[in-house]
């Protein structure tokens, strides 16, 4: 049988953490796929943390990023970016992960070249299209591009297969986040020792629909929990994006009990997770990292796509009005029964063997094409 050449295309922190596992997985099988692994940099300082610790060497670079970019901006560096590569390359399967533009733009990039399609965490949905922005129409469009959907959950294929999408092509593996998690914590022992007399409330903002009012409100929010409780202290990885830093470093600079810190790297991030008391996010990554830890969590959005965690109880939505949020909150500061029933450890996202099982659906996917035995699927 021949090697199959596959191109990972991918630019952000959360999609390097979670196309991490997949290429070690392919790059473990070198006798049966041939791996390139592109970076489009739509991030570059978080991005370059990320290959840094899974010791990840990109075959192409791309390097887009600029200061302020513009939604175009990384739609067309990738699209122009990608199309000569693509044709020399042209690769058995082009696989991409999630929602970010640079997926989108990599697989539109690809369906122009003609090129097999595998779409890893396909089928999240809030069937909102503004929220979360852009990454809602980003990933429906990649389904419409996917000839295989990787679903991490039995919602993320249900959601696919009532969108009329052929059920033989759908996946559920569980998330690649785990696997990611799991690697880091078998190589690093990770304590989750705390102050006392302290509670450390973790909390990550940059989600674009939130930028300007909304992320106000959320700021202001942060600054009346502190206020009100002496015990609380607060971590606040600071997204770079001159959007989210702005507005947090002239709301929350100067509240004694926040510290706004730079972008942690990845082992570093998860024991402040493991150390926390409470999360405060609007990531969609740590939403499916906190129930494995065993962290309850306040979604700072209107909406989720995550809503198995909703479900299983240890994360609450508290939308991004500044008396909700607050009101939420407390509620976990001050009733400990509700706070116990939230701290519990699920693993409602993934087993940690998503790669795995994604290596292997590819394989006899791309076997059963060179064999022309399926070959109408594709
Ligand atoms: C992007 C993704 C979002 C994902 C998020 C994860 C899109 C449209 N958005 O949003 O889906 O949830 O990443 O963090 O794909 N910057 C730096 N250094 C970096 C990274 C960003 O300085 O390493 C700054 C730059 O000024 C850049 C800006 O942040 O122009 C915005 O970056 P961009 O990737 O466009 O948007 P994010 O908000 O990071
Ligand atoms: N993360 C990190 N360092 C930080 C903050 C987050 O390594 O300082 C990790 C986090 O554990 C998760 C991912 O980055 O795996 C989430 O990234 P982000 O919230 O930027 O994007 P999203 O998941 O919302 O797309």
């Amino acid at each position: 049988m021949s090697r199959f050449k596959v191109v990972i295309s991918f630019g952000t922190r959360p999609e390097a953490i979670k196309v991490a596992p997949v290429i070690k997985e392919l790059q473990r099988c070198r006798d049966k796929f041939h791996t390139i692994v592109v970076v489009t940099a739509q991030h570059r300082q978080m991005l370059d943390q990320v290959l840094n610790i899974f010791k990840i060497v990109p075959d192409y670079d791309l390097n887009i990023m600029t200061k302020r970019q513009s939604l175009s901006d990384v739609v067309i560096k990738t699209l122009r970016g990608l199309e000569p590569l693509l044709k020399q390359e042209r690769p058995d399967m082009l696989l991409v992960q999630g929602d970010a533009s640079s997926a989108f733009a990599s697989a539109l990039a690809g369906y122009y070249q003609r090129i097999p399609l595998g779409h890893i965490e396909a089928g999240l949905r809030t069937y909102d299209k503004y929220a979360p922005f852009p990454e809602e129409i980003n990933r429906r469009c990649i389904s419409a591009i996917a000839d295989i959907h990787f679903a991490p959950t039995p919602r993320a294929r249900e959601n696919l297969i009532a969108e009329g999408v052929d059920q033989s092509r759908i996946y559920v593996t569980g998330n690649t986040v785990i696997d990611a998690v799991k690697e880091i914590l078998s190589k690093r022992r990770i304590s989750a020792c705390r102050t006392k007399n302290i509670r450390l409330l973790l909390v990550t903002l940059h989600r674009r629909e939130s930028f300007g009012t909304p992320l106000k409100g959320i700021c202001q929010a942060m600054a009346t929990i502190v206020r009100r409780y002496p015990d609380v202290q607060m971590v606040i990885p600071v997204h770079p994006n001159p959007h989210v830093s702005k507005t947090i470093n002239n709301m929350l600079g100067k509240e004694k009990q926040i510290r706004l810190i730079e972008p942690l790297e990845y082992p570093d991030f998860l024991a402040l997770m493991k150390q926390a008391y409470l999360i405060l996010t609007d990531s969609g990554g740590i939403q499916e990292e906190a129930p494995m830890l065993g962290k309850p969590v306040v979604i700072l959005r209107e909406k989720t796509e995550r809503v198995e965690a909703l479900e299983y109880g240890t994360a609450v939505l508290a939308g991004v009005e500044p008396g909700q949020i607050v009101k939420v909150t407390e509620c976990l500061l001050n009733d400990i029964n509700t706070y116990r029933h939230m701290v519990r450890r699920c693993a409602v996202f993934g087993d940690g063997k998503a790669a795995m099982r994604i290596r292997k659906i590819l394989l006899k996917w791309l076997a059963s094409i060179d064999t022309g035995c399926n070959s109408s699927k594709l």
